[in-house]
């Protein structure tokens, strides 16, 4: 297991009181480089490495990463002071790709946090002010939810505790093997 994955276990489980603590900021670009950051939610790490999030292919983010798949993450617990800022590279799958890994994901979602998906298409004007209706099954999951796959290439590790803070940076080496390395803050 990477060092820099045991780093987030432990982590995670320092915080696991803190609900805060499972969100972290994406930012992505678009095709002419312009960036975009937003928060999301984080809903686990694969075996592969891969940080988890869900999604709608309707935003912004989905089209980003669709031009540009190379992203990063930005992570800070606050109760431990650390800071994790991931470079990944993206890989969107919806219900038509990975029908039971996405099916999972929407049945693990609360009824309030379904809705969301069945509000209607997002950044659409709301003129009349009426109340937005769901339209769609609980049942079934939309076409347009995705599972984010956020593949970790390097990792760049920073911890404000103590003086001086401690920093490490970690890459893969051309053989798929981690390698870390302390550095200057
Ligand atoms: C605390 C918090 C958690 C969020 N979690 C998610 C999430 O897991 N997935 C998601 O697509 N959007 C999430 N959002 C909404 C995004 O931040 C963003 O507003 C939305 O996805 C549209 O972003 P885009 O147009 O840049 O793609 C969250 C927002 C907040 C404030």
């Amino acid at each position: 297991m990477p060092q820099w994955r045991q780093g987030l276990t432990k982590s995670l489980h320092k915080t696991r009181s803190v609900p805060e603590s499972r969100y972290f900021q994406l930012a992505t670009a678009d095709e002419e480089g312009t960036p975009y950051c937003r928060t999301v939610v984080y809903r686990g790490l694969t075996e592969d490495n891969d940080l988890v999030v869900i999604s709608d292919t309707r935003t912004g983010k989905y089209a980003q990463l669709c031009e540009q798949n190379k992203a990063q993450v930005c992570w800070y617990f606050a109760k431990t002071r650390e800071q994790y800022r991931f470079s990944v590279t993206a890989h969107s799958v919806t219900t038509a790709h990975a029908p039971v890994l996405v099916r999972s994901h929407w049945e693990r979602l609360s009824d309030a946090g379904k809705k969301q998906f069945l509000w209607g298409e997002p950044t659409t004007p709301r003129n009349d002010g009426a109340a937005l209706s769901v339209t769609g099954s609980f049942d079934e999951v939309p076409a347009h939810f995705c599972v984010l796959l956020l593949n970790v290439t390097k990792v760049d590790y920073l911890n404000l505790r103590g003086s001086p803070q401690y920093r490490e940076l970690h890459y893969l080496d051309g053989q798929g093997n981690w390698l870390s390395q302390s550095v200057v803050p």
